[in-house]
């Protein structure tokens, strides 16, 4: 079997070590099988899918494309963006999407996959229209299109040509279902992520956070608190540092606020310097560190006594969580979408509602004060993501899919004039 994953990132968010994870198992399970990967540029993803044996081809996005509602940015479409401006960088970037289409249509023809594995709403619709006949194309959808005012619009348009759909949490797979799914005719199945449980793991290296940060070593007993993400402006930074604002005075917490700024979409994410002001206007000058990126998050995890997920939207799946309790650490996470699902309130971690600072400095200062609450927390949460987050498990729900689309054949052909440009007819 030879499959072709293509993906709108080579590099290194959420999304991309999740896909980086169905890699690694489905080279595992079926060590015979040829796994090519497509992105438009390199990083992390692409370099780590090299080692692994998967061929990697770089195909370059022009532009407009690239800037064309950034896949990996995740949170509600159009925030801050209005519908018009979208519809604008919609059509602006419609040639150059149909010239790059045809290039990736060719790039296809010469891997000749027996099935395409999509990730990345844009990257669905260009799959879509990209595909050589005959060849199914699997959308895996790891973000809520339904919430994309142009996303979901190219999607509904495209669906006819995607013969399966898998989602990363069962919140993102109604949202799927409701666009795409059953009187569009698109199966769409739960495959929540996994993570590697060896990296992710309680023992092992440990990132210095307070060297990244910059400031001097925390005194002893200091209860370090810190929020993994990204800096798109949904995942909470600002709940985050009010709620250390509002802890008791005497608790000795170091917060960190360790991410950077991944995504071209403009606007969408927080610049370093806006945080650091924020942090100032909380009060927080000596109180937080910003470490920027960590390329080690299972080191910058273990560092960490507390790691918080506080995303002020429905969190897709939130795989920060998976893989923070994979590292046996204590978590407050953000309870809603996706990432509700993946933890078991009071036993594995603890939730909070997103965007309530109040609640998740309780949580925080809760866990704070205690340190046996904080061990049992995080070995419920170890024995939680072996039992849920192994990534053999990928490889075994992935391949069915892969079977049963490559079993039911090309399906039908779109027509019509994006048929025509794409062959260049
Ligand atoms: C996207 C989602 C995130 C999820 C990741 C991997 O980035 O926003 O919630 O963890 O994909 O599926």
């Amino acid at each position: 079997m030879k499959i072709v994953y293509l993906n709108s990132s080579g590099g290194a968010g959420g999304l991309e070590s999740a896909l980086f994870d169905m890699l690694a198992s489905v080279r595992e399970a079926e060590p015979g099988w040829s796994l090519n990967l497509i992105v438009p540029d390199e990083g992390a993803l692409a370099g780590r899918a090299r080692e692994i044996g998967v061929g990697v081809n770089v195909l370059p996005f022009p532009p407009s494309l690239a800037r064309l509602g950034d896949a990996g940015a995740g949170g509600p479409a159009g925030r801050g963006v209005g519908r018009a401006k979208l519809l604008g960088q919609l059509l602006a970037s419609t040639p150059s999407a149909l010239l790059y289409a045809r290039r990736l249509r060719r790039v296809l023809e010469g891997l000749a996959p027996d099935l395409v594995h999509t990730h990345g709403l844009k990257t669905h619709v260009l799959g879509a229209w990209a595909r050589p006949r005959g060849v199914p194309v699997v959308w895996h959808v790891h973000d809520y299109a339904g919430r994309r005012p142009v996303m979901r619009l190219l999607l509904r348009a495209s669906s006819r040509r995607a013969a399966a759909g898998v989602a990363n949490s069962e919140s993102v797979a109604a949202d799927a279902r409701a666009l795409f799914g059953r009187g569009r005719g698109v199966r769409v199945k739960t495959i929540y992520n996994a993570v590697d449980l060896e990296r992710f793991a309680p023992e092992g290296e440990v990132a210095d956070l307070d060297a990244l940060a910059g400031l001097e070593p925390a005194a002893d007993g200091t209860i370090r608190v810190g929020l993994v993400s990204t800096l798109a402006r949904w995942k909470g930074q600002r709940t985050f540092l009010e709620a250390l604002s509002l802890l008791p005075e005497d608790l000795r917490v170091r917060g960190y606020v360790t991410g950077g700024a991944l995504y071209r979409t403009e606007g969408s994410q927080f610049q370093p310097e806006e945080l650091k002001r924020m942090a100032r206007e909380f009060g927080l000058e000596r109180s937080v560190g910003f470490t920027g990126f960590v390329p080690d998050a299972a080191a910058a995890m273990r560092a960490l006594d507390i790691v918080v997920h506080a995303s002020t939207e429905p969190e897709p799946f939130g795989l920060v969580i998976a893989e923070a309790m994979a590292c046996g650490r204590a978590v407050v996470a953000s309870r809603a979408g996706g990432a509700a699902e993946i933890f078991k309130e009071g036993a594995d971690a603890l939730g909070h509602e997103p965007g309530d600072a109040p609640a998740l400095a309780a949580c925080v200062a809760r866990l704070a004060e205690s340190a046996p609450l904080r061990a049992a927390l995080g070995r419920a949460a170890r024995e939680t993501a072996v039992r849920r987050f192994d990534r053999a498990r990928l490889a075994a729900e992935l391949v069915p899919v892969y079977r049963e689309a490559c079993a039911a054949g090309g399906e039908s052909e779109g027509a019509g004039v994006m048929k025509e440009v794409l062959s260049g007819e």
